[in-house]
């Protein structure tokens, strides 16, 4: 049968053809994001990936199988997965055959006719991407690299913000949060780290190789996902609340890493008593050389570190874990949810640790023009994302919200409460404000207007008693 069907452009249209008896329209290819329009894709929600991964000893080459379960959220004749780079060798739907469009990083999936109905709303549908290749190294706008980055000796997969099709075809947007299954297949003598807990270790002493399976159960957007691959000092230990802790540290910095990762318990039970339960089953850390990253990532359950962390850049990550991780932008726009409260635990662990009040802090960002170049509810372009104002003005914008509220176990429920009522879920700015404000019963609108959206830095905006 013939399907009068047209891929142009890299969009799908609607199949018009009566002969093709398939019901429903392509699924959109972005999630509306406003910065990253690409990034997602319509029409699905997925509930669960299972990635079976091999690579080789340089770790420059993939081959991966990725099973894909999602529900349709339309009714569906096709849709599109974000891959860049890499080749399909071959895709089912539903078991069957699926006519596979490449067009930039779109991957366009027509289901077989006779699978193609079952793809209604609200139908759960499995989805199988056969690829291989070499892994790309993005660089973004600001100059720095995402994707797949190779290190000293291996790879790591880092995807914030559009990095995770350069490893897996997926519903790239952190709007569609997932349950992850991820088995890596290595040379022997190489260690896979990726998030969740470790399920499995199995060395096939013929093959030369040892595949680690790890098990993401709670919900995680794909920038947040990873793998570590190259030689590591594994450590497993139990924090007093009997969370997991699992570390895999580069052995060339693990002398001078492991004392500062010894902390990791003690900065999670901190956070814990601020922000809420640790919403996830384990925790840890990923740390490679100084010169494998230009940055860390929060990673879900277990950051990434470039070289050996400083303890307030532990706190940063892990503090993600509430804020960014578990509590998940609803979109681009609404970073500063992740890095101003990042930045903010960075001031409140200065101030509980180090004898640093938080106005000092509050002080230093507030002098700093870099903080002002935008307001950080509205980055002006996708490039400014990750720049000053999204973090020094975003903790800018919680430390006057304390200020308004003006009783610390007021403002600390406030922040519990926020982190439990959007717990593995995601959250926008406008979501925040209005938590905030029913929350405390203030009238919280020039505190909104003035730090999170104004352009001019207040001229009384270091008055203590200024909301
Ligand atoms: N989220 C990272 C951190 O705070 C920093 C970062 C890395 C980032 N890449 C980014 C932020 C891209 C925004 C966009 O530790
Ligand atoms: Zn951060």
């Amino acid at each position: 049968m013939l399907l009068a069907c047209a891929v142009l452009g890299g969009t799908a249209s609607s199949c018009t053809g009566a002969g093709a008896g398939v019901a429903g329209t392509p699924g959109a290819a972005g999630a509306r994001d406003p910065y990253f329009p690409k990034l997602g894709n319509g029409g699905y929600d997925v509930t669960h990936y299972d990635l079976r991964l091999t690579v080789d000893r340089s770790a420059a080459h993939l081959t991966g199988t990725a099973t894909i379960t999602a529900r349709a959220t339309q009714d569906l004749s096709a849709f599109h997965l974000d891959l860049v780079g890499l080749d399909v060798t071959g895709a089912t739907v539903e078991g069957r055959p699926a006519a596979v469009n490449r067009a930039g990083g779109e991957l366009v999936l027509r289901p077989a006719t006779q699978v193609a109905g079952r793809l209604r709303k609200g139908r759960t549908f499995e989805t199988v991407v056969r690829y291989s290749g070499a892994p790309r190294t993005l660089t973004d706008a600001d100059g720095t690299h995402e994707g797949w980055l190779r290190t000293a000796d291996g790879a790591v997969a880092l995807g914030e913000p559009a990095g995770g099709p350069t490893w897996f075809p997926g519903n790239h947007h952190p709007s569609d949060k997932a349950t992850y299954t991820v088995a890596v297949t290595v040379p022997e003598g190489l260690a896979a780290v990726s998030n969740g807990e470790l399920v499995s270790r199995r060395t096939s002493g013929g093959a030369g190789t040892t595949t680690y399976t790890w098990h993401t159960g709670e919900p995680m957007a794909s920038y947040l996902a990873t793998v570590a691959i190259g030689r590591f000092r594994t450590e497993e230990t139990r924090t007093g609340d009997g969370l997991t802790v699992f570390t895999a540290v580069d052995p060339e910095v693990a002398a001078e890493a492991e004392p500062e990762l010894a902390r990791i318990g003690q900065i999670l039970a901190w956070e814990a008593e601020r922000f809420g339960p640790y919403p996830f089953r384990s925790a840890g850390a990923i740390v490679d050389r100084p010169e494998d990253s230009e940055y860390a990532l929060e990673t879900q359950n277990r950051p990434y570190y470039p070289g050996p962390p400083t303890t307030g850049l532990l706190v940063h990550e892990l503090a993600h874990q509430w804020f960014g991780d578990s509590v998940t932008p609803a979109t681009w726009r609404d970073m500063w949810l992740n890095e101003g409260f990042a930045t903010y635990a960075e001031w409140l662990w200065s101030e509980d640790h180090e004898d640093t009040p938080v106005r000092e802090n509050f002080e230093r960002a507030f002098a700093d023009d870099a903080n002002w170049a935008f307001p950080p509810a509205e980055p002006p372009t996708a490039a400014d994302v990750s720049q000053p104002p999204v973090y020094g003005r975003g903790a800018m914008v919680v430390h006057r919200l304390r200020l308004a509220v003006d009783d610390d176990g007021r403002f600390f429920a406030l922040l519990k409460g926020w982190t439990g009522a959007h717990r593995h879920g995601n959250a926008s700015t406008a979501d925040f404000t209005a938590y905030a404000e029913k929350a405390t019963g203030l009238d919280l609108s020039r505190l909104w207007s003035v730090w999170l959206y104004g352009d001019e830095r207040p001229a009384d905006g270091t008055a203590p008693d200024l909301p």
